[in-house]
């Protein structure tokens, strides 16, 4: 049976209106990675790690998803094969579109995850230094998304899929952190046409024999009608 392993990152979701991180006067030029995305970061200063992630927990909360994030969905329903998608991403829009198979390698914002014992509970929309984790009551609550220098999830269960693609496609994503920036050649040696859809070449451009360029809501539509066409 065919399968298609899709990875996304923030380019779907772009015009859902959710900021990407790499564009011009995107996340990382608002805020420092290290200040608001890494353990350190979190450790030195909470309060303002929190902040961060409850703005944008509130801004995806209202987001709808577009139809990028459909097209995904009605390939899952339609195709014949397995469809699983890969996001780097850490809304719901995946889910919110009717996908169900889908992985989040970085954690998502509806999560929230205790630092000390490692429990998971669903997160309230706003969250603060001191928060108590519900399992062990320690304070010690803080988003269960990925930060630099901490390990994806999900990794050895993706590495398999990857194995077993006949078809990879990276959509809206620069291609800039690794480990998802390898999964292009991680698929391509293991036999699978591999495919970019991506407002412009990102910086793996090279690992795909496949590239279409333009807004994810009009190239992801087009690419899965092609690929459901009779
Ligand atoms: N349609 C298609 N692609 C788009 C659109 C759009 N409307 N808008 C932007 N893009 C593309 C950009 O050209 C860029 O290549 O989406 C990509 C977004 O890249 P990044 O901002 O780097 O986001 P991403 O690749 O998801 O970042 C990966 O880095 O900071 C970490 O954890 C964070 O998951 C994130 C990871």
């Amino acid at each position: 049976m065919e399968k298609i392993v899709i990875l996304t990152g923030a380019g779907i979701s772009a015009e859902s209106g959710l900021g990407t991180f790499r564009d011009e006067g995107g996340l990382w030029a608002q805020h420092r990675i290290e200040d608001v995305a890494t353990p350190e970061g979190f450790a030195r200063n909470p309060a303002l790690v929190h902040e961060f992630y409850n703005a944008r927990r509130q801004q995806a909360a209202t987001a709808q998803p577009n139809p990028a994030h459909t097209a995904l969905a009605r390939l899952e329903r339609d195709f014949t094969g397995e469809v699983l998608i890969v996001t780097q991403n850490v809304d719901g829009l995946h889910e919110a579109a009717g996908s169900a198979n889908v992985l989040h390698m970085h954690g998502t914002l509806a999560g929230a995850l205790c630092a000390a014992c490692g429990h998971r509970w669903s997160a309230p929309m706003q969250m603060a230094p001191g928060h108590e984790c519900p399992a062990c009551q320690a304070p010690a609550a803080r988003p269960d998304v990925v930060w630099f220098g901490e390990m994806p999830y999900f990794m050895d269960k993706i590495w398999d899929h990857l194995r077993e693609a006949d078809i990879f496609a990276a959509i809206g994503t620069s291609g800039n952190v690794y480990p998802a920036a390898a999964f292009g050649q991680d698929a391509y040696r293991a036999g699978a046409h591999t495919v970019e859809l991506n407002l412009e070449p990102s910086a793996t451009v090279s690992d795909f024999a496949e590239t279409h360029f333009g807004q994810a809501t009009q190239i992801v539509p087009a690419w899965v009608d092609t690929l459901l066409a009779p």
